[in-house]
C-alpha cells in the first residue's frame, strides 16, 4: 500500500483527495462519510460576506444588478444558515470526526464581518479558505485597486486568526505569480486554484437573467494544472488544485503539477460521497503499480520547474495548438 498522507497549509492529511466547499458539507452524515471514504480533509461551504453584512437596497439596474459590486441585494434570511449557526455547525463537524475542517469565508472587502475568522477558529475550524470574488463594473476601478482590496482583506483576516489561511482565487488576475508574492507577504500560506465561476445564463425568450450552478468536466482541470505546474517551485504556498478534477488522471495530472492536494466538487455531487472512496483505491493501486512509494514522490514531478520545458505552458503552446492541430 502505497503513502497517500499529503501535507497541506502545514496539515499532515491523510489523503490529497480533499471535499471543496459544496452543499454536501451541510450535512454532518456527509462529513462523517467522506472520513470514512478516505478524504484528507472537508472544506466547509461558505459564510459569505452578504450574509453578515445588512443588506441595501438593489441600485436599479434591474436583471443585471447581480453583477454589480456594490449593491447588496441579498438578504441574509436567502441563505442556508446564519453566521452564528455556521460557527455551531463548523464545532460540530469539528467534533465528529479526526480530519481536519477548512472554514470558508466568501467575500471581497474588508469589513467586521471578518471577525468570524477568530470565531471559527475557537470552534475547531483547522484552517481558513478565503474565497475571494468580485465583479468590478465601474470604469473608474483599476485591477491595482482590486488586487489592493483584497489584499486589504487578506491582512485583515490574517489578523483576527492564526489559523492557515488559504486563498481561494478566480483564474481572471493578469499578472498571478505578482499577485501570489503580494498574497504571500499578506499572510496566506496556500492558494486553492481555481474556484469555477457561475454566469448567469441570458434567457432570451423571459428576457431575464438565470442563475444556476452547474458540473465541471474534466477539460476544466486544464487551467488549475497550467498555472499549478508555473507557481510550484517559485510560490511559497501550499497548492489544492480545484475546478473540474473527477477522475484519477485529473488527480495525477493535478498533484505532477505540483498540487499537495485536491479538491473536489462537481465529482463528488455527480457521483456521491463514496466517489473520494474509488479515487482513493484507484490512487493508492496506480502509485503502487507505478513504483512511487506515495503522493510525496509525484507531487511536483511535471511542474515547470521540474521540466524546464517552457514551450507547453506559455504563449508558444498556445501557438503551437493554434497552428498545428486541424
Ligand atoms: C452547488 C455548488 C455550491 C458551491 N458552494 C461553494 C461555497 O459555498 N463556497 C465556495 O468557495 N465554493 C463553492 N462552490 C465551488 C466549489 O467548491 C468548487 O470550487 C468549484 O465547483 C470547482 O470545483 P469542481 O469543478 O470540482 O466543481 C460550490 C460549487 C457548487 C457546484
Amino acid at each position: 500500500m502505497a503513502d497517500l498522507t499529503s501535507e497541506y497549509l502545514g496539515l499532515s492529511l491523510n489523503s490529497p483527495l480533499v471535499a471543496s466547499a459544496s452543499p454536501l458539507s451541510r450535512d454532518l452524515d456527509n462529513i462523517k462519510q467522506l472520513e470514512q471514504c478516505g478524504a484528507g480533509a472537508v472544506v466547509m461551504f461558505s459564510l459569505f460576506e452578504e450574509q453578515c453584512v445588512p443588506s441595501r437596497p438593489n441600485n436599479g439596474r434591474g436583471p443585471w444588478s447581480a453583477l454589480d459590486d456594490h449593491s447588496y441585494t441579498l438578504s441574509p434570511s436567502e441563505f442556508y444558515m446564519t453566521p452564528d449557526r455556521y460557527v455551531d455547525h463548523v464545532h460540530a463537524a469539528s467534533h465528529v470526526v479526526s480530519i481536519p475542517i477548512i472554514a470558508s469565508l466568501n467575500g471581497a472587502r474588508t469589513d467586521r464581518w471578518i471577525q468570524r475568522a477568530g470565531l471559527l477558529e475557537r470552534a475547531g475550524a483547522a484552517a481558513i479558505e478565503l474565497d475571494l470574488y468580485s465583479i468590478v463594473i465601474d470604469p473608474n476601478v483599476s485591477a491595482a485597486e482590486v488586487e489592493d482590496r483584497y489584499i486589504e482583506l487578506v491582512e485583515a483576516v490574517r489578523e483576527v486568526t492564526t489559523l492557515p489561511l488559504t486563498i481561494k482565487l478566480c483564474p481572471y488576475f493578469t499578472a498571478l505569480p505578482a499577485f501570489v508574492r503580494r498574497l504571500e507577504a499578506a499572510g496566506a500560506e496556500g492558494l486553492v486554484l481555481f474556484n469555477r465561476l457561475h454566469q448567469p445564463q441570458l434567457d432570451a425568450v423571459a428576457q431575464k437573467m438565470v442563475m444556476f450552478p452547474t458540473l465541471s468536466n474534466s477539460n476544466d482541470s486544464r487551467l488549475a494544472v497550467q498555472w499549478i505546474g508555473i507557481l510550484h517551485g517559485t510560490s511559497q504556498s501550499s497548492l489544492a488544485a480545484n475546478g473540474g478534477f473527477h477522475t484519477l488522471e485529473d488527480v495525477l495530472a493535478g498533484l505532477m503539477a505540483g498540487a499537495s492536494v485536491i479538491e473536489l466538487c462537481s465529482a463528488l455531487i455527480a457521483h456521491g460521497v463514496e466517489y473520494t472512496s474509488t479515487l482513493h483505491s484507484q490512487l493508492d493501486a496506480w502509485l503502487d503499480a507505478n513504483s512511487y512509494a506515495g503522493v510525496s514522490d509525484i507531487v511536483g514531478l511535471m511542474s515547470l520547474e521540474r521540466r524546464g520545458d517552457e514551450d507547453e505552458f506559455l504563449r508558444s503552446g498556445y501557438a503551437r495548438v493554434l497552428t498545428r492541430h486541424w
